[in-house]
């Protein structure tokens, strides 16, 4: 027993110290040469200093190689001054399952289409940088993909329908762009399941399309675009909305005529908008942590119970002629 464990602790201890000598071998030279391409195209940046043929590229800062095949697997810069456009190269790192690019204020250009290629992505964050262009209809093609996230960027023209067509699509933030055009018909029919979505801060508008009522969004953020419509497509006692934000756009309809909130709303944003009639009694019933209806043009008296009266009254405020408590008595 003693000289078997005396046996498996030197074994361990040699592993140990051989290890960092075989993973020298480890990098894939066609990655290397990939990686330090990438490099050049980004202008040698001081972030990418690690990145020297003397070292190996498993080994380098802001990459990482999986443990099978030892290919390149992940890239990810946060924060630096890099001032090149997206190289084209890094559609060859065709084992990348994980790209992000956040606050590179000076990145610009669009996002290349060698992108393609990169059939094992799954999470594609471009983030707070200066790109900009359309947001490509080919990301459709990149079926792995889980998170995208093109957030806080100079993104303009509409959303490509081609995004509901990603079958694993977990999170789809376009959020702080420039984008136009009218929410796609598609958003009515995913083809996995639906994504969290966040498309606030842009210039979206017409009217809400009629087939999002068939779907069960759980996250929905629309908030200041220039949409029009009936929101009440996305309630109902057997939706499944969570968080909804539609504040600061055109909406315009009879709050009156919401019957139904489903149970799992927590959170509503109506702020600023043209909404009319008064609040449903069905708020009431619902354990809402947020709950906001400013701005809009309701009338009559907040329903009394539940947590209605502890929001604070600017929950309620410059409406037509909403009252009671939190906001004056109704005459
Ligand atoms: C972006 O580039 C401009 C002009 O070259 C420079 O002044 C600025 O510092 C850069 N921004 C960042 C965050 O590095
Ligand atoms: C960023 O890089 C540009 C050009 O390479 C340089 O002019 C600028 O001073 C740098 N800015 C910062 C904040 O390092
Ligand atoms: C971002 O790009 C726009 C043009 O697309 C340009 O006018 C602006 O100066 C750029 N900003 C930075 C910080 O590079
Ligand atoms: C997007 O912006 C570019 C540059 O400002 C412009 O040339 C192009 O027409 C815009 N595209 C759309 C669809 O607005
Ligand atoms: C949406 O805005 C564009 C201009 O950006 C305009 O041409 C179009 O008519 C608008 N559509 C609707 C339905 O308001
Ligand atoms: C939405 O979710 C409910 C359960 O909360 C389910 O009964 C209904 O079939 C779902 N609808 C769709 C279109 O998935
Ligand atoms: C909600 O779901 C229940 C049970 O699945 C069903 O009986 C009812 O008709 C549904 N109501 C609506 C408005 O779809
Ligand atoms: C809103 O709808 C309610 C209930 O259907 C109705 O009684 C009310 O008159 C409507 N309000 C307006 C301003 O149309
Ligand atoms: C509701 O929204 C308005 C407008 O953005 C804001 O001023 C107010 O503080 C918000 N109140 C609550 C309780 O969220």
């Amino acid at each position: 027993m003693k000289t078997s464990f005396f046996t498996f602790t030197i074994t361990i201890a040699l592993l140990y110290f051989t290890l960092p000598l075989s993973m020298s071998q480890r990098c894939n030279r066609k990655d290397e040469k990939t990686l330090l391409r990438i490099k050049k195209s980004l202008g040698n940046p001081r972030v990418l200093a690690s990145w020297t043929k003397n070292s190996d590229c498993c080994n380098w800062e802001h990459v990482e190689c999986d443990l099978y095949n030892d290919r390149i697997t992940s890239f990810t810069i946060f924060s630096s001054n890099i001032s090149s456009r997206i190289p084209n190269a890094i559609a060859n790192l065709p084992y990348l399952e994980t790209l992000i690019f956040r606050k590179l204020t000076n990145l610009t250009g669009q996002i290349p289409a060698t992108f393609t290629k990169l059939t094992h992505l799954k999470t594609l964050t471009i983030s707070w940088t200066n790109i900009s262009g359309p947001i490509p209809s080919f990301l459709g093609q990149l079926k792995s993909l889980k998170t995208l996230d093109l957030s806080f960027n100079n993104l303009n023209g509409s959303i490509p329908w081609e995004l509901t067509t990603l079958p694993d699509l977990e999170t789809l933030h376009l959020d702080r762009n420039r984008l136009t055009g009218s929410i796609p018909d598609s958003f009515g029919a995913f083809s996995g399941k639906v994504p969290a979505i966040y498309l606030s801060h842009n210039f979206l508008n017409g009217t809400i399309p009629k087939s999002l009522s068939q779907v069960n969004f759980t996250w929905l953020d629309l908030s200041r675009n220039r949409l029009k419509g009936d929101i009440s497509v996305f309630f109902g006692v057997n939706k499944t909305i969570e968080a909804a934000d539609f504040s600061r756009n055109l909406f315009e309809f009879n709050f009156s005529t919401v019957k139904e909130f489903p149970a799992s709303l927590a959170s509503l944003d109506l702020n600023h908008n043209r909404i009319y009639g008064s609040l449903p009694h069905t708020l009431a019933g619902l354990d809402l942590q947020k709950l906001n209806v400013s701005y809009n043009r309701l009338c009559g008296e907040i329903p009394a119970g539940g947590k209605m009266q502890s929001y604070d009254s600017t929950a309620y405020f410059h409406n037509r002629c909403l009252c009671g408590s939190p906001l004056d008595a109704c005459k």
